[in-house]
């Protein structure tokens, strides 16, 4: 298969991101996947529906509309903050949400948090918004106590949470080819 280029939206800035790490885990498992776009989520600015004008849309917006136009899936890992996804995700989808985007597209959820439950919260409340921009959702993946089973520069510590990303780039990869043959 062709390398495949993938729209990769990070919610946390934080440096030492668990959501940053499970994206370094993921792409060091899929080498035939170019992950872009995780730089220019944190340029975007707030959402206004003011800048959403031919004339005035931010130069990051614009080349975040062409980097997810051009991607063939989407992948977001995003933290849960106040039992909702964080605003730095929310805001990348709805600066997508002018665009075809990622209309069609196979999309991958990721979550993860020091405690029990995940982030599935926050995924949870992402999982209305991604069908309401008609992505193709697969199994999403959240990771419990994630400090203790992910390092941050994305080693994984856990032969489970191994397993399970495996299994989660295997099903990106099957939708990306199923795509190929549809086309
Ligand atoms: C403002 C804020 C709100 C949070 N809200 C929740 C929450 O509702 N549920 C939860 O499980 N964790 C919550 N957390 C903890 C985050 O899940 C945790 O900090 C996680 O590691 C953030 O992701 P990151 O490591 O990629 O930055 C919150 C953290 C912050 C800073």
């Amino acid at each position: 298969m062709e390398p495949k280029t993938v729209l990769a939206i990070c919610g946390s800035l934080r440096s030492d991101s668990l959501h940053f790490a499970l994206l370094s885990a993921l792409a060091r498992r899929a080498p035939r996947l170019r992950l872009v776009g995780q730089e220019l989520v944190r340029e975007l600015p707030l959402y206004n529906p003011e800048l959403d004008e031919w004339d005035r849309i931010p130069a990051p917006v614009r080349e975040f509309r062409l980097l997810a136009g051009a991607a063939e899936a989407v992948v977001i890992s995003s933290p849960e903050y106040l039992h909702a996804p964080s605003g730095v995700t929310k805001n990348a989808l709805e600066w997508l949400v002018g665009s075809l985007g990622i209309v069609g597209k196979p999309a991958l959820l990721m979550s993860a948090s020091p405690g029990s439950t995940g982030g599935l919260r926050g995924l949870a409340g992402l999982l209305p918004t991604m069908q309401l921009m008609d992505s193709m959702l697969l199994d999403p993946l959240s990771v419990s106590r994630a400090p203790m089973r992910i390092r941050p520069n994305g080693d994984v510590l856990d032969p489970v949470l191994e397993a399970r990303l495996q299994v989660a780039v295997d099903e990106l990869m099957a939708a990306l080819e199923e795509q190929v043959v549809h086309s």
